[in-house]
C-alpha cells in the first residue's frame, strides 16, 4: 500500500468532507461519484481513502472493492492495469475484432482475464463514445483513438518495462 503525503491525504479528506457536508444521500451511487472524484485525483482508488469511505458511506472494504471491480472506469490501488478495448459496431468497422485478437494473443489471456503478467486486465465496451476516432481504446484513464497494434505494442511494452 502506497503511502500518501499529507497534501494528498488531505485532498481525500476535502473530497469525503464534501460528501458529508452535501445533501447527497450517502447511498451506492452517490459513493460511485465519490470513488470516481478520488480517483480523478490519484489515477485510482488509494487504499489509504478505504477508512475514510467505509465510515462516511457505513460501509465495508469488501463493498468498495465488488463496487470497483464492477465498474471497468475504476481503479484498484495496486491492480494490473485495465486495458478497455472497444467493441462497438463503428470500431468493428475499422478491425476491432482482430485488434482484439491480437492483443488477446500478445498478453496470453482473453478479454475478462489478466495477462500472463499480472500487468493487464483485458476488457472490452460496446462503444468508448469517440466512435469517428476508432479504434479505440482506454489505459486505465488514458484514452488511445486511431490505435491499431503496431501502436499498442510499444505502449504495453514501456508499461512492462516500468514496472
Ligand atoms: S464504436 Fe468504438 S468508440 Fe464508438
Amino acid at each position: 500500500m502506497k503511502q500518501h503525503s499529507e497534501q494528498e491525504l488531505l485532498k481525500i479528506q476535502n473530497i469525503l468532507e464534501y460528501y458529508k457536508d452535501s445533501f447527497l444521500p450517502l447511498d451506492q451511487q452517490t459513493l460511485i461519484t465519490c470513488l470516481k472524484e478520488i480517483q480523478s485525483e490519484f489515477n485510482y482508488i488509494p487504499m489509504e481513502s478505504y477508512p475514510g469511505i467505509i465510515e462516511l458511506f457505513n460501509t465495508s472494504p469488501q463493498i468498495i472493492k465488488s463496487i470497483i471491480h464492477r465498474i471497468p472506469s475504476l481503479i484498484e490501488e495496486g491492480g494490473p492495469h485495465l486495458l478497455l478495448m472497444c467493441s462497438g459496431e463503428r470500431c468493428k468497422e475499422k478491425g476491432a475484432y482482430q485488434f482484439i485478437q491480437d492483443v488477446e494473443e500478445y498478453l496470453g489471456c482473453k478479454v475478462g482475464g489478466i495477462s500472463k503478467d499480472g500487468l493487464f486486465e483485458l476488457k472490452t465496451q460496446s462503444c468508448l463514445r469517440r466512435c469517428a476516432l476508432g479504434k479505440n481504446l482506454n489505459i486505465d484513464t488514458t484514452p488511445y483513438t486511431e490505435m491499431n497494434f503496431e501502436k499498442l505494442k510499444p505502449i504495453i511494452d514501456t508499461i512492462r518495462k516500468n514496472k
